[in-house]
């Protein structure tokens, strides 16, 4: 039955976001990407120098991911309600405006994608989630928020997820099914949602596959 109930507010969200654009707002750059630049080398360290080629394959990209994304994580790490142990004081200090050169700034940097490694079944496996859900288990098909590539809905600020490092993506859709990535009702909650319905299989699966989806 909740997961019925569940499978409807997804649909629902979906339908929502596709027609109405709920939750777009104003496309326009509140960030000064060469101030952020200035102030990314300490970001570097684990993130790459250019964004996208991490410290530790846990660590996620941030190049080419978009800017309202980026602002919102920002801000939910340095008031903690998003806790990452190793960025603590990273982000002491810095004002709003700091936090939006910093998203301008790794929003500006070209993306990277990388390379799936599981079996043609696999692979096909996860394509057919990520296109379509999973109707029984009220999983809604990944496409619809994230685009047909992964890259994302940039207004709307719905992260681009393809070309993460496999272990990060896994790591954060655990993270969401067992309710320990608990950030805010709205767009966490959408997420919540769907990954209820995946295994630890599935999710394995779909982490290899975004690794190389473009
Ligand atoms: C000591 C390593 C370290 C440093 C330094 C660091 N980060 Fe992170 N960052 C991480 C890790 C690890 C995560 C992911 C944690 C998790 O699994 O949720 C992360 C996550 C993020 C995220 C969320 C990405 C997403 O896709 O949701 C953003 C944004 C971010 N970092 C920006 C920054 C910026 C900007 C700086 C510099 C001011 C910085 N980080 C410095 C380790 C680091
Ligand atoms: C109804 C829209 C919606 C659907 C459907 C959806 N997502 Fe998401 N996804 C989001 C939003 C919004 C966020 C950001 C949530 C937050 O702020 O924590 C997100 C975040 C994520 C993240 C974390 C990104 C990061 O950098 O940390 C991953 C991974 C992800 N989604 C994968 C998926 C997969 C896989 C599916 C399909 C099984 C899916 N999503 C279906 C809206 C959606």
């Amino acid at each position: 039955m909740r997961a019925i109930r569940r499978s409807i507010s997804s649909m629902i969200t979906v339908v929502l976001v596709a027609t109405c654009g709920w939750f777009s707002g104003p496309a326009h750059s509140a960030g000064d990407a060469t101030a952020g630049k200035n102030m990314a080398l300490a970001c570097s360290a684990c993130h790459g120098a250019d964004g996208a080629t991490g410290l530790d394959p846990t660590y996620p990209n941030l190049a080419g991911q978009n800017e309202r994304y980026l602002l919102r994580q920002l801000e939910m790490i340095q008031s903690g309600e998003r806790p990452i142990l190793l960025m603590t004081g990273q982000l002491n200090g810095k004002s709003t405006q700091d936090l939006e050169n910093l998203a301008a700034y790794y929003a500006s940097l070209p993306g990277k994608i990388g390379q799936a490694e599981g079996t043609d079944e696999a692979l096909e496996s996860a394509a057919s989630i990520y296109r379509g859900g999973i109707a029984r288990k009220g999983v809604a098909a990944c496409s619809a928020c994230h685009s047909p590539t992964g890259g994302g809905n940039s207004p709307a600020g719905f992260p681009r997820i393809s070309g993460q490092p496999a272990a990060y993506t896994k790591t954060q859709l655990t993270a969401y099914r067992e309710d320990t990535r608990t950030t805010d009702g709205e767009y966490g909650g959408m997420m919540r949602d769907v990954a209820e319905g995946l295994t630890d299989t599935e999710i394995a699966t779909i982490a290899d596959y975004l690794q190389g989806l473009h």
